[in-house]
């Protein structure tokens, strides 16, 4: 049983209201760089007004003393859960969770889902590499720091699951059902199998942003991963 987040990337805040507002079992919604930037903080208000849990999700990676201040806001404005990037380093990682105290939860983003092992090997300038080694340690630098959960992609549910023990969140985007096109997204599974591996949070976009009928989409999705959105 999973949660279920809808990521909000559209261009503008009234596309995006308006299809929330066709979506009445969705709990959470996801506000990344590209509304947030756009739009701003007037649009979290919006979707607390309206009883949603907020997701903010623009993967701060910056000095300890930056990243505390964002999450300090993220905070106050009663967003319910943000990301770091966990190769922001420990002293980011620990500054950032003292920010967010019991209130936020703060997820650590180990490896993109965009990337696979060599668009990854040469980000990072090594001759190869191996993504779910990079994933666990990530993972676990970041639940030493103390963070709520990590995010990683369907492929290393199982594998973090084992590794972090029942409590961590385990927040995952990359998900498709077989006839969804894969678009940027390299390392996929489906909702269920999401779910059924130790998810505890499922964050989906264009397979519902992009569908001709996206109640439908939502409700399926939410089926297959039995998803609780409480
Ligand atoms: O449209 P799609 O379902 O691929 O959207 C996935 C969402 O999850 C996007 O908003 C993307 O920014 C986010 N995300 C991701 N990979 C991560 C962390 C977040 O795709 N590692």
């Amino acid at each position: 049983m999973a949660d279920l987040i809808l990521a909000l990337d559209l261009p503008k805040a009234t596309e995006a209201i308006a299809l929330v507002d066709r979506l009445p079992g969705l709990r959470w919604v996801k506000l990344g760089p590209i509304l947030m930037t756009r739009e701003g903080p007037d649009l979290v208000r919006t979707f607390l007004e309206r009883g949603l849990r907020v997701f903010l999700d623009l993967k701060w990676h910056d000095i300890p003393n930056t990243v505390a201040g964002a999450v300090t806001a993220a905070r106050e404005m009663g967003v319910s859960m943000a990301t770091v990037h966990i190769l922001g380093g420990r002293a980011m990682l620990e500054a950032a969770v003292l920010a967010a105290g019991p209130e936020l939860a703060l997820v650590g983003v180990t490896v993109l889902t965009s990337h696979d092992e060599s668009a990854y090997a040469q980000a990072l300038g090594r001759a190869d590499i191996s993504l779910s080694a990079e994933v666990e340690r990530l993972a676990l630098v970041g639940a030493e720091a103390g963070l709520r959960g990590v995010v990683c992609s369907p492929k290393e549910v199982s594998l973090l699951r084992r590794r972090l023990g029942a409590e961590l969140y385990i927040v995952v985007p990359g998900i498709r059902s077989s006839s969804d096109p894969m678009a940027d997204q390299a390392r996929v599974a489906t909702a269920g199998e999401a779910a059924h591996n130790g998810a505890t949070h499922l964050v989906v976009g264009r397979p519902i942003l992009a569908s001709s009928h996206p109640p439908a989409a939502l409700e399926r999705l939410m089926k297959e991963a039995q998803c609780t959105n409480s």
